[in-house]
């Protein structure tokens, strides 16, 4: 065994790097370490499916921090370390290679991974995904060799990649279960935009499809099967099907984690020894009321990743408060930006301001604001970010009235 005991964060990821960051700067003196199992710095990982991919950044303006922050500021990096149990009786975090680290307080940040596709043929050459910076190397290096590429999930991730390709000017068709793009966190008139959108830069589509196989041959993609009898060629495939939260270390522990480790609003487990933040963390959201499920969230945003680990910071530095941050965030598809605040549920209902370029959604549910989503409206999204996170009364006949003042009413002048 080694050292002190004293805060040990697994995951060195966005939300695991600003725990540490965080305790340093609220005063915290004592030993930490950041167990991560990937072997670059902590990085951003929007960028992956977009300047990165596009060769507008580069590995080094992905870093967080350089290196010689963690050194310092005294944070012991274990790097390409995978954490295999936690000894919750004993107290010590053990990783893959052996090293038993004690800890006073165990933060869990080991995020989320892809969900793979449950497909023949998923494993072939040329079939990519996107969740870390390899990933991201080994795609953007075949993307210099495709001509003709599928993109299975119309979600984020696939709606990204599909305008970097298509401005590349490959011929790219995204595949979707659903009926529209982003089925999981936009309205119908947000989702008709950004198909349209899409297929204004060649990006074509198949809604309501599903993928039966992936054709190979030479133990390389030549070609993706839906379930309608249509075979889509292909020499490169990119899956993005939504993620699986990294919840199996605190599972094996004996801590409650379904979809996602659970926690309460101060992010904390029912062992008083371990928390849980950012992609991996079930919590209790204040903006979660009326949604569907037990009021608890998992969300997979920067913000959320930064908020929370500013707040369990906070409460280890004896400032507790319960997490109650407003979730928002951001896409970026070709030249259009879609910015969300809120969190909202496919039946919401939507009433839209602006006018057919440069728009935004307002989402209601049970009468009260739920959500907005703009597109390229920041002004619009600034606002909305006020409003939600005071609570503001606004009802769908005030957001529909063009002569509304709405910065007044966010900014408490009627
Ligand atoms: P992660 O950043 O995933 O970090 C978790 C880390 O823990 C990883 O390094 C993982 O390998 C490591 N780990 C897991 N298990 C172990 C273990 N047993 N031992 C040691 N280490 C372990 N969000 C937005 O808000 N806007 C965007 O535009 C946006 N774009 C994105 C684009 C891409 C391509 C991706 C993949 C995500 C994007 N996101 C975006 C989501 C955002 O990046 C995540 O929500 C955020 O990174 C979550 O932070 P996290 O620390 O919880 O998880
Ligand atoms: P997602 O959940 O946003 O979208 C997945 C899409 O795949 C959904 O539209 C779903 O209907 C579809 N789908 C599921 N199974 C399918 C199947 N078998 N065949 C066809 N379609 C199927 O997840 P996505 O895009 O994979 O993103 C993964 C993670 O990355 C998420 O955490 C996301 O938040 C994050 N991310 C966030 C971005 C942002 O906030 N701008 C950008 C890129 C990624």
């Amino acid at each position: 065994m080694t050292g002190e005991a004293g805060i040990v964060v697994v995951g060195a990821g966005q939300a695991g790097f600003q725990v540490a960051a965080s305790l340093r700067e609220g005063g915290y003196r004592g030993a930490l370490a950041l167990v991560g199992d990937e072997a670059a710095l902590p990085y951003q990982r929007p960028p992956l499916s977009k300047a990165y991919l596009a060769g507008k950044t580069d590995a080094e303006g992905l870093a967080l921090r350089p290196a010689s922050f963690f050194a310092d500021h005294g944070i012991a990096r274990h790097v390409a370390s995978p954490a295999a149990a936690i000894d919750r009786d004993g107290r010590r975090l053990l990783l893959a290679d052996g090293t038993a680290l004690p800890y006073a307080h165990l933060i869990l940040a080991t995020g989320a991974r892809n969900r793979p596709l449950p497909v023949p043929g998923a494993d072939l050459a040329g079939v990519h995904q996107i969740r870390g910076l390899a990933d991201a190397d080994a795609l953007k290096a075949a993307l210099g060799e495709a001509e003709r590429i599928v993109v299975v999930g119309a979600g984020f991730i696939g709606l990204e990649f599909a305008a970097v390709a298509a401005g590349r000017g490959l011929a790219v068709t995204v595949v979707e279960a659903a009926g529209r793009p982003m089925a999981r966190a936009v309205s119908q008139e947000t989702a008709a935009f950004f198909r349209g959108a899409q297929e204004a830069m060649g990006v074509r589509f198949a809604f309501a499809a599903g993928v039966t196989e992936i054709l190979g041959s030479g133990g390389r993609v030549r070609a993706v099967a839906l379930a309608d009898g249509r075979t889509l060629p292909a020499d490169l495939v990119v899956v993005g099907i939504g993620v699986l939260p990294n919840a199996e270390l605190a599972a094996a522990a004996g801590l409650p984690a379904g979809d996602g480790v659970r926690v309460d609003a101060f992010l904390a487990t029912p062992d008083p020894a371990v928390s849980a933040i950012g992609d991996c963390a079930r919590f209790p959201s204040p903006f979660a009321h009326g949604l569907p499920g037990d009021g608890t969230v998992r969300i997979e945003s920067v913000q959320n990743a930064i908020d929370q680990g500013r707040c369990l910071a906070a409460r280890l530095a004896g400032r507790p408060a319960a997490y109650a941050a407003l979730p928002w965030f951001w896409s970026d598809q070709g030249p259009h930006k879609l910015q969300i605040a809120g969190l909202s549920a496919p039946g919401d209902a939507a009433v839209v301001r602006g006018g057919e370029a440069a728009f935004s959604v307002f989402r209601f549910r049970d009468g009260r604001l739920s959500a907005v989503e703009s597109i390229d409206r920041a002004g619009d999204h600034m606002v909305a970010r006020r409003l939600l996170a005071a609570g503001t009364p606004l009802t769908p006949e005030q957001a529909a009235d063009p002569r509304l003042d709405l910065k007044a009413l966010a900014m408490g002048r009627p």
